[in-house]
């Protein structure tokens, strides 16, 4: 598979779960204590399902979003907030003057190197800036080991390390920020509920469209049924079923703002 292909997503199997998704987004909106002068930037902005409440929270700021999914980027440009929509990779875009805020909801953790990634952003915040981020924290839950260590048991050669999301932890990201300017670093666990559907487990359905989608997409038919029929059959343990057939579906993630 092409690189750009792998790095097209489907908006619609994201959208499945939208106000779950959005909601930390949304926290993370909240948290954020100010903004400079420059342009705001949505970093990894999706489909752009927070652009509305950005441009409402931060009137009259122009508003950039950049992704490097083609197919997120049509679907973030009919929300009609942002004045520019960048088709780049986060690791290697750059804004053309200092920026006010870079706000990045769910997407840091696709990209490695934070040591590397994350003092460069901050570098392009003006004075006032704010670096606002939230990334799932859920690797090492069972909705997330199990996939990982399925595919390290069955499938060991068919991905690339470096398209498997993961995140530092809170104490590396304090380390490394901490000097930096005013950080505000925290965790949130949402308890989930998510609806039955004949057929599959909720929790396969959550994660498929998100941290499985390197390892799914390295795989064939056959391939694919036989590594859900093993997540799902662990899944049905680890996250039981409600006698409605719903699940409650805890799923920790981590903030941090940081303000120049
Ligand atoms: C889980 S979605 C989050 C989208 C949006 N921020 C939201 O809150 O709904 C992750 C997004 O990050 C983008 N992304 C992942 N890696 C990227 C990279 N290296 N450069 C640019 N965008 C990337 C994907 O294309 C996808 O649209």
């Amino acid at each position: 598979m092409s690189k750009s292909a792998r790095n097209d997503w489907n908006p619609n199997a994201y959208s499945k779960f939208r106000s779950l998704r959005v909601r930390p987004a949304l926290d993370l909106l909240q948290s954020v204590p100010s903004v400079g002068g420059g342009k705001l930037v949505d970093l990894g902005c999706g489909n752009g399902v927070i652009g509305p409440a950005l441009k409402e929270r931060f009137v009259g700021h122009d508003l950039i979003g950049v992704d490097a999914s083609p197919a997120m980027l049509d679907a973030a440009r009919s929300s009609g907030c942002y004045s520019d929509l960048v088709e780049a990779d986060i690791s290697s875009w750059s804004g053309d003057a200092p920026l006010g805020l870079i706000f990045s909801n769910a997407a840091l953790h696709w990209l490695p190197d934070h040591e590397v990634l994350l003092p460069k952003l901050v570098k392009q915040l003006g004075k006032g800036g704010t670096l606002a981020v939230q990334l799932p924290h859920q690797n090492n839950a069972p909705s997330h080991r199990v996939w990982r260590s399925l595919m390290d048991e069955l499938f060991a050669d068919r991905f690339d390390e470096n398209d498997v999301p993961s995140a530092l932890k809170p104490a590396q990201y304090h380390g490394l920020l901490a000097g930096m300017g005013q950080l505000s670093l925290w965790e949130t666990e949402y308890y989930q509920v998510l609806e039955g559907e004949a057929g599959s487990h909720p929790v396969r359905r959550f994660t498929e469209a998100t941290y499985a989608r390197p390892f799914l997409q390295a795989l064939d038919a056959d391939e694919k049924a036989e590594i859900i029929a093993r997540y799902e059959a662990v899944m049905e343990k680890a996250y039981p079923r409600d006698t409605n057939g719903r699940v409650l579906f805890p799923f920790r993630r981590l903030f941090f703002t940081l303000t120049a």
